[in-house]
This record gives structure tokens, sequence and C-alpha cells, in this order.
């Protein structure tokens, strides 16, 4: 017999026809809108798999209801929506979705380093409200990117791709880490510095960390206070990793100088949001993975990782030791 799986949302076509050749599905049939919680308590009740997005929470209360449960295949290389500690201790499988959005999020967190040091969506907005003047010296003038400094707040694959990508600008590299990391320096030319020391001498600082309790709120008044005045701050990892109110404060007061904020505290955010009245802030809507080809290849990853799991294979991306 088929194992039953539930997924908490429909998936690109490839991904699902490979779900339905080798499992029961059951899913939350809406693209847009995650199952709410009693749904996804009841789909996960009798699965053997889940399929879940970074807006599901897998918690022990969730784990209890569904004894029957083999594993977790999260559509995200960030899995803090997953309690996986409960998970291990209940022999469940966590997996994710690691390399194949890496090159995609990483041109995002370069769409926001210009987009910001450039004021692109200010001038975008400037011409939408028909106050584009006479052209002079010093109108709209931004910031340059080509022969900057660029510090990368996280050596993953991630940060280890947006510091590739600075090849071509001219630009001097540094990175801070847990550790430091000789393969990165080697491939890219990057210097370790500690958190403060990038921070003061960063002019792009772009975090590409996960979200742990050591990174949660590691960002706040007296990390923005270190930055240069010129700085511009970019977010594409997760949005508790800075303390929100304190980003919008220290952008009023003009340093960092912009941000470019892929990710938010709290998800989505509405138009009032205190970051959306900032000339020096461009806000997109947590999109780092957001091409056709990468969301199906998420997709895809994640189903082959719940296939392996309910087949008896191991997982191609777990995130713990398991076994
Ligand atoms: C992730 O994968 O963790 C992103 O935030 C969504 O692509």
């Amino acid at each position: 017999m088929a194992p039953k799986i539930f997924l908490t949302r429909r998936l690109p076509e490839p991904a699902m026809r490979l779900l339905s050749a080798h499992c029961e599905v059951d899913l939350w049939d809406d693209a847009e809108r995650p199952a709410p919680r009693e749904a996804l308590l009841r789909g996960a009740a009798g699965a053997a798999g889940l399929l879940t997005l970074l807006t599901d929470r897998v918690d022990a209360e969730l784990l209890d209801a569904a004894p029957d449960l083999k594993v977790v295949a999260n559509m995200a290389v960030g899995y803090d929506n997953i309690d996986v500690p409960a998970c291990s201790a209940r022999g469940v499988v966590v997996t994710n979705t690691p390399g194949v959005l890496t090159e995609t999020t990483a041109d995002l967190a370069w769409a926001l380093m210009l987009a910001a040091a450039r004021r692109i969506v200010e001038g975008q907005k400037l011409i939408e409200a028909g106050g584009w003047g006479p052209w002079h010296p010093m109108q709209m003038v931004g910031v340059d990117v080509y022969g900057a400094s660029l510090g990368v707040v996280g050596a993953g694959r991630i940060g280890a791709a947006v510091l590739r990508r600075a090849s071509g600008f001219g630009m001097e590299l540094r990175y801070h880490n847990r550790n430091a990391s000789p393969e990165l320096e080697a491939a890219t030319g990057a210097l370790y510095r500690s958190l403060d020391e990038l921070l003061v001498e960063c002019q792009f600082v772009v975090v590409t960390l996960p979200l742990t309790p050591e990174t949660r709120g590691l960002f706040g008044a007296r990390e923005f206070g270190l930055m240069r005045d010129d700085a511009v701050f970019v977010n594409v990892a997760r949005g508790p990793i800075v303390r929100e109110a304190e980003l919008v404060e220290s952008l009023r007061a003009g340093r960092p100088r912009a941000a470019g904020i892929d990710v938010f505290e709290r998800e989505p955010i509405g138009p009032d949001h205190p970051l959306l009245a900032l000339p020096n802030c461009v806000a997109v809507p947590h999109i780092g993975s957001a091409s056709v080809a990468t969301r199906t290849r998420m997709a895809t990853l994640a189903a082959e990782n719940l296939v392996a799991v309910l087949a008896g294979r191991p997982p191609l991306t777990p995130v713990h030791a398991v076994g």
C-alpha cells in the first residue's frame, strides 16, 4: 500500500507527479494561503510523510498528533519552523532544500544591494509622484557599489555565492562566521573579521545566517551604530535576526544609510509597516528563492527526500543525523 502523505500546499507539477507516483497524497489545496493549524494537525494525523513550507510550524503538539510520521520534508533551506530535537526524539527525519536555491538567493541579495545603493525604488516613486524636475548635479545621488567593501555575515553556500558575484565589482571582501573558512578565503579572497570589525569596516553588509537561538536579534541599535554612515544593510536570511524596530530607528537616523530587506520579523507585512515609509529602505516580500526554476527544484528536492525516506532509503539532504 502506498504511504499516506500530507502536503501543506499544491506544489509545481514535477513534484506533484513524483509524489503521486509513490504515495497517497492528501493536500491543503490552496497554492497561496497556508493551511490553518487545525487543517495541518488533521492532515498530519495518520500521515507517514509531511511536506511543509516555512509557514508551517512543526512542533511537539503536531508530532503528538501524528504518531505514524516518519519524515518532514521542508521546502526551504531554513528550517526554523521545525522543532528538530522534538523530531529526532521521535525518530522523525527532517530534510531541507540546500544547494538548489543558492544562486537565486545570492542574485536577490545583489539586486537589493544595487537597488538600495542607487535608490532605484525611490527613483521610480519620484517619477510616479510627478516629482522629477530638471536634471541637477546632486539629484538622487546614491553610493557606489563598484570599488566598495562588502562584508557577508554567514559564510554558508549563499554567503559564498554573494561574495563570488563581487569579482566584477572590484570590491574588498570580508566575512564573518562562527568559524573562519580557509576554503571560502581561497575561493573568494575574502578576509575573516569579527562581527564588530566587519560592521565598522564594510560599506555593504549582507546577512545570510540561519535563524537560531544564537542569531535571533543579532542586529540591533548597537550593531547599526557601529556601521559606517554610508553603509547599506541587506537581509536575505530571516527577519528575526534583526530587531526591526531598531532598524527602523537607525535608518531614520541615517546609519545605515540604506537597507534592502527581503525578510521580516512577522510575515507577511502590510502596507502600513514602518519600513515602507522610509525612502532609504527597499523592501520585497521574502522572494530570495523566487524564480520558476528554483522553486520547482526546491519542490522536487523536497519530494525526492520524502519519497526516499518512505521507501527506506537515506534522505538526500537531511538536516540532522538520523538512524
Ligand atoms: C528558504 O529556503 O529558507 C527561503 O527563505 C525560502 O526560499
